[in-house]
């Protein structure tokens, strides 16, 4: 139901208010800018400057110093953040992650390669053991269960470790229950009550991590599926419940995951808890809209300004997108 009863035809002509292009600027409901774009950077531990991710096309791995120049690039366009992803060298993964608390480790090394060149940008790293693991989980296991609690010590110094480098922003990616308490715990503890958790608050079990899965090197190690923390995607209620218990547990922002297919999500979680609420359009989106665009069936540019357009329209307070530079070239002209 409308708050009001529209005047009938020819009263109320609705084009009158799309009819140039200075009347449909002046009546926009919501607006896209490069303040709304977080940029996540893939960064590897091997000798090249940048390697090519073979299912994302336009996206590298990035060596440190590399990251360091991306950063610096993001911020000229105004982009407020960029988001780290490690992939990491075979070698190191074993079953409880060791080299995710490596204090010397990779990620450690960009945030503070990063500082160095360009301080203005805000830092944001993911928390979970994924990347580390030889099993590709984001927890420890027992047997073949992922375990709950025992995960959780490993997060929380995880995220102490990326604190103690330089980072302004952790995000528990992992879904473990307690892990924001556990995270907050760790940071308070430590002198870090000023870093943010941007929680991974709704994240589902998705095709669509199938690219970035590659792109960090896990997929390979990956056994089994994540279902058993991840969201199940025939749930909406339940993304309610875990929203709600991590801004208990200490989160100041929170995020949904993957994108485009949950903008519902987006607009009951914003609605409900009137917090900032961040979206993830993530590799599988990316993946299949770069894929529309070399074949030319889709027009890039409008194609990726109308889907971020999309996420702040659904309530987003910004978007994670790995466009984001393209877009905010796109916005600055
Ligand atoms: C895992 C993590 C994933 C992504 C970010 N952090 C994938 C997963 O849960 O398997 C996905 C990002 C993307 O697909 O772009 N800690």
């Amino acid at each position: 139901m409308l708050p009001y009863q529209p005047a009938p035809f020819p009263l109320a002509r609705p084009r009158r208010l799309r009819s140039s292009p200075w009347v449909r600027r002046l009546v926009a409901e919501t607006t896209l800018t490069p303040a709304d774009l977080i940029w996540p950077l893939i960064v590897h531990d091997g000798a090249e400057d940048r390697v090519p991710v073979a299912s994302m096309p336009g996206v590298f791995r990035l060596s440190p110093k590399a990251a360091a120049a991306a950063a610096v690039e993001a911020r000229d366009l105004g982009i407020p953040m960029i988001a780290l992803f490690p992939n990491v060298d075979g070698a190191i993964k074993d079953a409880v992650g060791t080299g995710a608390t490596d204090p010397d480790g990779l990620i450690p090394e960009c945030i503070k390669a990063i500082k160095d060149a360009a301080p203005e940008i805000g830092v944001m790293t993911d928390v979970a053991l994924d990347c580390y693991t030889d099993h590709g989980h984001d927890g420890v296991m027992e047997g073949d269960r992922i375990a709950n609690d025992a995960s959780l010590d490993r997060l929380a110094e995880q995220a102490f470790i990326h604190a103690h480098a330089g980072a302004d922003v952790v995000a528990p990616s992992d879904m473990m229950d307690g892990r924001i308490q556990a995270v907050r715990e760790a940071l308070e503890a430590n002198g870090f009550s000023d870093t943010l958790i941007l929680s991974y608050a709704a994240k589902f079990a998705s095709a669509f991590y199938g690219p970035y899965r590659d792109a960090v090197g896990s997929s390979t190690a990956l056994k089994g599926d994540k279902k058993t923390y991840q969201m199940d995607y025939a749930n909406s209620d339940e993304a309610l419940k875990e929203v709600a218990m991590d801004l208990s547990e200490g989160a100041d922002a929170v995020m949904v995951k993957p994108g485009m297919p949950y903008l519902d999500i987006v607009r009951r979680v914003s609605e409900t808890f009137r917090v900032p609420t961040f979206a993830y359009q993530v590799s599988g989106e990316y993946a299949m809209m770069q894929a529309s665009i070399a074949n030319g069936w889709l027009d890039q540019d409008r194609a990726i300004l109308e889907t971020l357009h999309g996420f702040k329209r659904a309530g987003c307070a910004g978007v994670l997108t790995y466009f984001a530079p393209q877009a905010a070239r796109l916005l600055s002209r």
